[in-house]
């Protein structure tokens, strides 16, 4: 095991800010629904008004900082390994089998993780903030007025939302439970925090354990 340090400053802001939007987003949201009573329907829409704001702009920040830094070929998905990783989570875990993958500085998700969390950044994620925003700019016409839309009804728009909104719910579920699964279960929760992390040495690395068949480069 050497001790590496695996999340940059900026990527430990972006994804704890993130989770902390998207939570407030969820619970206001879902207020909004109808499912939940927490801060009222008044104030719920403008805290989720604010949040989504800030989560825009959050999200311009993250990939001007995904493409200069290169992080971004982390995600882009590969076809080995993804079931290993599947078996692994459904029966390997419960009977101490090994990783079927090793983690690296270079290559920090695993096969599944770069399946889910790139489906996340150019599926989920955009149609939430696309839906949203023509919410935003429907609801509120004699404030926006040069920019409102002109669309029939937001039924189709609401759903399309409410469905991107549950699929986030559902992903925060299995994301922080997975988090556990690391070498104790605390160990990538505090990586996340502090940005260390103790992995496995490079040169045990057998080809089923290489978690990509090509290793992205870092430009810093
Ligand atoms: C930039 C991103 C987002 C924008 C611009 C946005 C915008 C909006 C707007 C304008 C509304 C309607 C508020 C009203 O009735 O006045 C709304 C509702 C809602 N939002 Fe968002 N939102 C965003 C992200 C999210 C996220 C990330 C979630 C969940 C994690 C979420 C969950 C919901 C839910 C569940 C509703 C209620 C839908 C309904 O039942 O009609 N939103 N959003």
């Amino acid at each position: 095991m050497k001790r590496e340090y695996v999340y940059q400053a900026f990527e430990r802001f972006w994804h704890w800010a993130q989770a902390a939007l998207i939570t407030l987003l969820g619970v206001t949201g879902f207020e909004i629904h109808g499912s939940l009573k927490f801060f009222g329907f008044r104030q719920a829409v403008e805290i989720h008004n604010f949040a989504a704001i800030t989560f825009l702009i959050l999200i311009s920040f993250a990939i001007f900082w995904h493409l200069t830094s290169g992080v971004w070929r982390q995600y882009v998905p590969t076809t080995g390994n993804v079931k290993a990783q599947i078996d692994y989570y459904i029966t390997g875990i419960f009977r101490g089998a090994p990783h079927p993958t090793k983690k690296t500085v270079l290559s920090k998700l695993n096969p599944l993780q770069k399946l889910v969390y790139a489906g996340l950044k150019v599926l989920v994620i955009p149609i939430v903030v696309t839906s949203g925003l023509i919410y935003m700019f429907y609801r509120y016409p004699q404030q926006y007025e040069i920019i409102s839309l002109n669309i029939k009804g937001l039924s189709v728009v609401a759903v399309i939302h409410t469905f991107g909104a549950f699929l986030l719910a559902a992903f925060f579920v299995m994301h922080v439970y997975l988090t556990t699964t690391g070498s104790t279960p605390t160990a990538n929760l505090k990586a996340m925090v502090t940005g260390f992390e103790d992995l496995p040495d490079e040169d045990h690395e057998t080809p089923h354990t290489a978690r990509n068949e090509r290793k992205p480069e870092l430009v810093n």
